[in-house]
């Protein structure tokens, strides 16, 4: 139940924004650690994190303190000037991953753009002007670039053309990957945790097929961590366990904290493509999303990314049960850490919006994946209260 207020907003909401996204019937007044609280004072266990952002929780003191210090000194200089935030938030970044550079961006389609240029740099000076590959499922943003590397019909129809040279293939699909891949190949580029295509991850076969072909063709490897790192998974990058070693990395959502900040990350051999002036963009590296940045690199290292380890297996023996307790419904569970999916026989709609009605915020994607995503600060009780309300939702479903 929305309060009078609450209508009057969304007719307001309605009369002048875009109507281009799905909002939940929600008015936010607040949140907090895993609570989101609405006008009317109810409060929501939040499983989405502001789509996998919000990595230490909503207002976490740290960030919060962080910020005030910052503002109080400057919020905006431009890329003109030396700024220590962006230094020590990109010191941590190489520390933590052992890449070389970074640059920073506002957000993961434009960490993915740059990701994209990088490439086609490298690939320009060293014969490898073929394709971009890319995979089925996979969301990589919005800019025509991003676009370009995705086959999402809804995302791109009536809005093409689209960049020429790009490719993009079913994910998991080595004998389609050997066959496109060749000396010209510029990149491939993948989620190894697809987010948005329903928590799939690459086999072990594709990762070893990966890792061959890279070894053996030279392209760029590019690995976009914007949903699945940031230690959301239990390690660092989403990657980790795959046995393969990407050039280029792009991150955004969790690095934040809940500003918008992103960023590339590549390794020696990239790190001296560009030159003066090839990249850059206003706000990147701005330096309050830095300092949040550099907190959130900080309680990462000091047991953020251990809980979403810890929590996440928890979390997904529960999930184990709830499949084994309910066959008819439920048939499997994706992900590692505090990147899981529990894979539905329909439609995951009805499942949400029944969580909702139990003050619990998830999400949908690829239509039959509940998607859980909660900050990486969710205690054990918070996971036993998320099962709790998914047992009652899913009991409420098949009554
Ligand atoms: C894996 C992945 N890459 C890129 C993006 C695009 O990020 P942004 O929405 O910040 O442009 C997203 C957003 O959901 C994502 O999940």
């Amino acid at each position: 139940m929305n309060t009078a207020e609450d209508t009057a907003l969304i007719e307001r909401e309605h009369n002048v924004i875009y109507q281009t996204y799905r909002r939940l019937p929600i008015v936010i007044d607040r949140a907090e650690g895993c609570r989101i609280y609405d006008t009317e004072g109810n409060s929501y266990l939040d499983m989405l994190s502001g789509i996998a952002v919000n990595a230490l929780g909503h207002s976490h003191p740290r960030i919060i303190e962080a910020i005030t210090v910052q503002a109080q000194k400057y919020l905006h200089v431009s890329n003109f000037f030396y700024q220590e935030p962006q230094v020590r938030l990109a010191e941590l970044l190489c520390k933590q991953t052992g890449f070389a550079k970074v640059t920073f961006s506002n957000s993961g389609a434009e960490a993915w753009e740059a990701a994209m240029k990088l490439a086609r740099k490298y690939g320009n000076a060293c014969g490898k002007t073929g394709n971009i590959i890319t995979f089925r499922g996979a969301f990589h943003g919005r800019t025509y670039g991003a676009l370009s590397t995705m086959d999402k019909p809804l995302y791109k129809d009536g809005m093409g053309p689209f960049l020429p040279n790009t490719l993009v293939l079913d994910y998991n699909d080595s004998g389609a990957l050997r066959e496109a891949v060749d000396e010209t190949t510029c990149a491939v580029g993948l989620e190894f945790i697809q987010g948005e295509g329903g928590i799939s991850s690459v086999s072990a076969e594709f990762a070893q097929t990966l890792r061959e072909l890279h070894e053996r063709f030279g392209f760029a490897l590019i690995a976009d961590e914007v949903q699945a790192g940031t230690g959301r998974t239990g390690d660092f990058f989403g990657f980790e366990q795959s046995g393969v070693q990407p050039d280029i990395v792009t991150m955004a959502k969790g690095i934040g904290g809940g500003l918008p900040l992103g960023c590339l990350l590549a390794n020696e051999r990239f790190s001296t493509l560009w030159e003066k002036g090839q990249h850059g963009t206003t706000y990147g590296g701005n330096a309050l999303a830095c300092a949040a940045g550099i907190v959130v690199m900080e309680e990462l290292q000091s047991g953020v990314m251990e809980n979403a380890r810890s929590t996440g297996e928890y979390l997904r023996s529960s999930l184990e049960r709830i499949v084994a307790d309910f066959p008819g419904d439920a048939t499997e569970v994706r992900g590692r850490g505090l990147m899981l999916g529990l894979v539905l026989q329909g439609d995951a709609t009805p499942l949400r919006d029944l969580l909702l009605a139990k003050r619990v915020i998830s999400n949908v994607t690829a239509t039959n994946v509940l998607r859980i995503i909660p900050p990486l600060i969710l205690t054990r009780g918070e996971a036993d209260e998320f099962i709790a309300a998914l047992r009652g939702a899913l009991t409420e479903l098949t009554a």
